[in-house]
């Protein structure tokens, strides 16, 4: 039914339709009766999916990625939808408008986004506000962190932001990967990633992770990783959309891409990733995951949970629920109990 609908919504601006649907999620899913059928509807339980990670509870191990509810306004709706948790973000300290529109962009043949948002949000202290009123959620909430545009100091602006949020939120992630912030993605850097998680250790306990890029060199990559891992970063996400216009076949020239032209990109980086760091950090796959196949392939390459955000887009609000469903056909057939048999099986 969704690709009927899909063709009406992709007639809109995708920022129109993404306001329709923060609108619809706000104000119609929190009421009874329309809470319990989006629950029939679109939530999955077995326990074969179930996990506790970092002293958290996973329910399914397929999470909403960065970027869709920046403001946090939407979370008890996105629950709904069948998320095993939600990262809400990227929030900066102050509040900012991002690039000027239209920045964010369908290539509907190619299943795939390019966006330039440039992390507009309502800043930390009124995400903060939002969050508070429902935490702590039924599902795990982490805070993916973000720098304005025009902080100088770097370091302060995450800590000052990271500050906001410190009782609120189970996990946070560190985005200094988007390319849609100028200069953002030179932190990723050995020595600005091991003092900012050095610092954001010194004011939480809670688990941290870092999100790269897939476009680096890998070797870089893992040099980054591993100075995050030695400053206190239990986690690595990857990853991050991709500068790599040569993916599309009519790209723009800004943003990063998402969806499926990321996919081999993504999974390639994840993949050397794991190989690194698996048993060290907790892994967290995104990039291109559309169907369960996917998202197994990569929980056998390491990750514990896997994120999306481009296949909300394009196979609508049941693709959390058929994701998990195939991820638990994919682990009976290949005859394991529990998704913690499955993860890192293809590269220990
Ligand atoms: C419109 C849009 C906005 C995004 N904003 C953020 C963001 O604020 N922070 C972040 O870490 N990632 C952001 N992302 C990247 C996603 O979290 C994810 O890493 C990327 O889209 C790859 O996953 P996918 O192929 O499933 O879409 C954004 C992606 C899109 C499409």
């Amino acid at each position: 039914m969704y690709r009927y609908l899909r063709n009406v919504i992709f007639k809109l601006d995708p920022e129109v339709d993404h306001h329709i649907v923060e609108f619809c999620l706000k104000h119609f899913a929190p009421l009874p009766l329309v809470n319990d059928f989006l629950a029939n509807q679109f939530c999955y339980f077995d326990e074969c999916l179930s996990q506790e990670v970092l002293g958290m509870r996973f329910y399914n191990p397929v999470g909403l990625a960065a970027g869709f509810d920046k403001n946090a306004t939407m979370i008890e709706g996105l629950a709904l939808m069948g998320f095993g948790f939600i990262e809400a973000g990227s929030t900066t300290l102050y509040p900012q408008e991002g690039n000027p529109k239209p920045r964010i962009f369908r290539f509907v043949q190619e299943e795939s986004i390019q966006n330039a948002m440039g992390f507009n949000n309502d800043g930390a202290v009124k995400i903060a506000e939002r969050v508070k009123k429902i935490y702590p959620f039924q599902i795990p909430i982490a805070i993916n962190l973000g720098k304005n545009k025009t902080a100088e100091d770097a370091l302060k602006n995450y800590e000052e932001n990271l500050k906001v949020f410190k009782d609120l939120g189970d996990f946070y992630v560190f985005n200094v990967s988007s390319p849609n912030t100028p200069n953002l993605r030179d932190l990723q850097n050995e020595s600005f990633v091991k003092e900012l998680f050095s610092m954001a250790r010194s004011h939480t306990d809670k688990p941290l992770f870092l999100k790269v890029c897939p476009d680096n060199v890998i070797e870089q990559t893992l040099k980054v990783c591993e100075s995050a891992i030695s400053g206190g970063a239990n986690g690595i996400v990857a990853t991050n959309t991709t500068m790599d216009y040569s993916l599309l076949r009519s790209p723009k020239n800004i943003g990063g891409i998402s969806g499926r032209a990321l996919r081999n990109k993504s999974r390639e980086a994840f993949y050397e990733i794991s190989k690194a760091f698996f048993g060290k950090a907790t892994l967290v796959a995104v990039g291109g995951i559309f169907d369960g196949e996917e998202a197994y392939s990569r929980i056998k390459m390491g990750a514990t949970l896997v994120e999306v955000y481009s296949a909300m887009i394009f196979e609508g609000p049941s693709v959390c629920k058929k994701i998990n469903k195939e991820i638990a056909n994919l682990l009976r057939q290949d005859g394991y109990n529990h998704i913690s048999e499955a993860i890192g099986v293809d590269i220990r």
